[in-house]
C-alpha cells in the first residue's frame, strides 16, 4: 500500500530507516557484530579468507563497489567486484581462500544466479548471499547467507534495497576486519557508526523539501554528469543510474579525478555537475575538480559534509549541507539525497516513475 505517498518509489525511499534497522537487529550491539549473523559456521569460515569476489547486477553492484572501499581499508584484504553477466563468460584467477558473494535484492536475476553456478567449478573457499528475498535461488544454493529485511520493494528503481545491502555489507565489513585485527578503538568507532545509519539516514530524508527545489534546475536538461571521490564514486554511480532510469535524463558518473582526462570537455552552461562531496582526506581534491567545472560555466550541485568547508560562492550553483555520519556510513547517508533528486526530477517531467519504460523489476533472462 502506497499510503499518504505518491509513488512506491517515494514510500521506499521513506523506509528506508525502518529497513536499515531491521537489517541491523540482533545482529550487533555497541560492542559489535554478534556470532554467526552469516550462518552456522559463517564465522569459521569468514576467518579463513583471504581475498573476496563479489559479483552482483545495476544497483547490486554499486553497493559491491562500496564494500570493495570498506574491506580493503578495514580488514586490509583485497576484493574485486564485478558485474555478472561479464564474470560469468571469462576466466577470472581465483587465489587459494577467496569467498564469493553474490549480491541481489530479488536472488533471481539470471546473471547473477549463472555466476554464482559457474563460481562452483572455480574453487572457491564458499560462497555468501546477501539477498532480500529468502526464499530465492541464489539464497539457496549459497554457502553462507545475510538476509536484508528491506521488505517488498514494489518500485522498479532500487532504493531500500541498497541502503540495506549496504548495512549488510557494513556487518560483513566488520566482522572480516575485527578477525584481521582491526584496532579496538576504531572498530568502536565503525559499529557506533554503523548503529547510527537508520538515524542518519532519516535526517537525510529531512532535506526532501530543498531537494525538489533543486530539481528544478534539472527538468529541462538533457544531460548530467555525477563526480564522486573514493567510496563515494558508486554513490555518484548510483545517483546516475537513478536519475536516467526513471526521468530518462542522460547521466554519467566519473571518479572525480579522472574530469579532466576527458568529461571535461562536455562542460557548459548545458551541463549540470552533481557532485557527493563529504568529508576527509579528498576534499580538497575534489574542490580543485569542482573549480574546473565552475570555471567553464558549469552549473554545480554540491552535496557536502557539514562539516567540510566549501567555497560558498558558487557562481552558477547550489551546496547542499547535510551531515554524512562519519566516513564508515557516509555512502548511505549520501545515497538518499541522490534517490530524492532523482525521484523528483522524473516527478516533474511526469514520467512513469514506478514502472519506468523498457525496464523489469526482476531480469530472469539475459
Ligand atoms: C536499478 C535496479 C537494477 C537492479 C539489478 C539487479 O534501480 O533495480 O539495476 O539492481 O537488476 O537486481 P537484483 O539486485 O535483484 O539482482
Amino acid at each position: 500500500e502506497r499510503g499518504e505517498y505518491r509513488h512506491y518509489m517515494q514510500k521506499e525511499i521513506f523506509e528506508q530507516p525502518r529497513a536499515v534497522a531491521d537489517t541491523l537487529e540482533a545482529r550487533i550491539s555497541p560492542n559489535g557484530v554478534l556470532p554467526n549473523i552469516f550462518g552456522v559456521g559463517g564465522d569459521e569460515l569468514l576467518a579463513k579468507v583471504k581475498g573476496l569476489h563479489i559479483i552482483a547486477c545495476g544497483t547490486s553492484y554499486h553497493a559491491g563497489l562500496v564494500a570493495k572501499y570498506w574491506i580493503e581499508e578495514y580488514a586490509r584484504l583485497p576484493v574485486n567486484v564485478e558485474v555478472a553477466s561479464e564474470y560469468r563468460y571469462r576466466e577470472a584467477v581465483v587465489p587459494d581462500g577467496t569467498l564469493f558473494v553474490a549480491i541481489s535484492q530479488s536472488g533471481e536475476t539470471a546473471d547473477t544466479l549463472a555466476a554464482m553456478r559457474e563460481s562452483r567449478r572455480r574453487g572457491y573457499l564458499g560462497t555468501l548471499a546477501i539477498c532480500n528475498v529468502p526464499e530465492s535461488s541464489v539464497v539457496r544454493e549459497a554457502d553462507l547467507k545475510l538476509m536484508t529485511r528491506a521488505g517488498p520493494e514494489i518500485g522498479v528503481a532500487s532504493t531500500k534495497a541498497f541502503t540495506t545491502q549496504l548495512a549488510a555489507l557494513g556487518l560483513l565489513t566488520l566482522q572480516l576486519a575485527h578477525q584481521r585485527g582491526l584496532d579496538g578503538a576504531r572498530y568502536a568507532d565503525l559499529t557506533a557508526q554503523l548503529l547510527h545509519m537508520p538515524s542518519m539516514i532519516e535526517k537525510a530524508l529531512e532535506l526532501e523539501p530543498r531537494i525538489i527545489e533543486l530539481s528544478e534546475r534539472l527538468i529541462h536538461r538533457q544531460h548530467a554528469l555525477f563526480l564522486g571521490r573514493g567510496a563515494q564514486h558508486p554513490v555518484a554511480m548510483e545517483g546516475a543510474l537513478k536519475l536516467k532510469e526513471i526521468s530518462y535524463i542522460h547521466a554519467e558518473a566519473y571518479a572525480a579525478g579522472e574530469l579532466k582526462h576527458g568529461p571535461l570537455a562536455l562542460v557548459d552552461e548545458d551541463m549540470p555537475v552533481i557532485a557527493v562531496a563529504p568529508n576527509g582526506p579528498l576534499l580538497d581534491k575534489l574542490k580543485s575538480n569542482l573549480q574546473e567545472v565552475r570555471a567553464r560555466g558549469g552549473e554545480l550541485l554540491v552535496f557536502a559534509d557539514g562539516e567540510a568547508s566549501m567555497d560558498g560562492n558558487a557562481s552558477r550553483g547550489v551546496i547542499l549541507r547535510m551531515d554524512g555520519g562519519g566516513d564508515f556510513i557516509a555512502p548511505a547517508v549520501f545515497t538518499v539525497p541522490m534517490q530524492l533528486l532523482a525521484y523528483h526530477v522524473a516527478v516533474l517531467r511526469g514520467t512513469d516513475v514506478d514502472q519506468p519504460r523498457n525496464l523489469a523489476k526482476s531480469v530472469t533472462v539475459e
